[in-house]
């Protein structure tokens, strides 16, 4: 598509629709007023941005008051004015995996993602040590978990061992798109590629804080060796917004955009 150029801006792809934001005003850590939430959007429109997933953090320890009820409440006070700015906005959550949520998972009124995909997280600085019994415990429900930005945990190496045991057990990942722009540090920026190059990526996010990242994304630029591969996470998105990514076809997702003869990094 761009056969000539070395690297190919973000904003000339195709994103329609973005998997993981923190638009939703005032319930964490993100966007604190309408105001600012409708001014991001009005810009990610002029960028091409048609669908919205606001997921907010949800846990209790840290944001008491983000239960399910709660954000849906904020969201139905606000959705009219987000959706005035030309982009389609729906409620979901990233799930914090912390100590006691296999207890509190609230399975049957979770904030998932359409065809029950679910975002987790883990903490940056250490590993949850029931991650694995907890993705366990969700594909056994019915769900599909899906790790967001698994380039930024500092404990996983960039052998990419850790990280593919876990995508093992029926984890899909999703890459924060400005991570492969070197905004969160060249360390996430080299595990990206090396997640990206290895096809271990299913849907792809800009995980928006605040304004100032997108001018970020309009600044970011791809390798032209990386487009094909993000082009399929767009793609994905895309499926999973319009309800055509069903548990059926999930599972061939996490092979989709695979490079082969990519080497392991030391
Ligand atoms: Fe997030």
């Amino acid at each position: 598509m761009w056969p000539f150029k070395t690297s190919v801006r973000f904003t000339e792809m195709d994103f329609r629709t973005d998997f993981h934001s923190h638009v939703l005003p005032g319930v964490d850590d993100g966007f604190r007023s309408v105001d600012k939430s409708v001014e991001a959007l009005k810009r990610l429109k002029d960028i091409g941005l048609e669908h919205q997933f606001l997921t907010p953090h949800i846990y209790p320890e840290l944001y008491p008051d983000n239960t399910p009820m709660q954000i849906r409440n904020v969201f139905d006070s606000c959705r009219a004015e987000l959706e005035s700015t030309g982009v389609a906005c729906r409620i979901a959550g990233e799930h914090m995996v912390y100590e006691s949520i296999e207890d509190e998972f609230p399975a049957s009124d979770c904030l998932s993602m359409g065809q029950d995909f679910l975002l987790i997280e883990m903490s940056y600085a250490f590993e949850s040590h029931n991650i694995r019994s907890f993705v366990f415990d969700l594909n056994t429900n019915g769900f599909h978990p899906v790790l967001a930005h698994p380039e930024r945990y500092n404990y996983y190496s960039r052998s990419l061992v850790e990280l593919k045991s876990i995508a093992d057990i029926d984890t899909r990942f999703q890459l924060n798109i400005l991570s492969l722009g070197g905004f969160y540090g060249n360390m996430a920026k080299e595990k990206a590629e090396a997640i990206l190059e290895h096809g271990l990526y299913t849907f792809v996010g800009t995980d928006l804080h605040s304004l100032a990242q997108i001018d970020q994304l309009k600044s970011l630029r791809l390798q032209r060796k990386h487009v094909a591969a993000v082009e399929k996470l767009i793609e994905n998105n895309e499926l999973l917004w319009s309800g055509e990514l069903s548990a059926g076809n999930a599972n061939a997702l996490s092979d989709s955009g695979k490079t082969k003869g990519i080497k392991w990094l030391a």
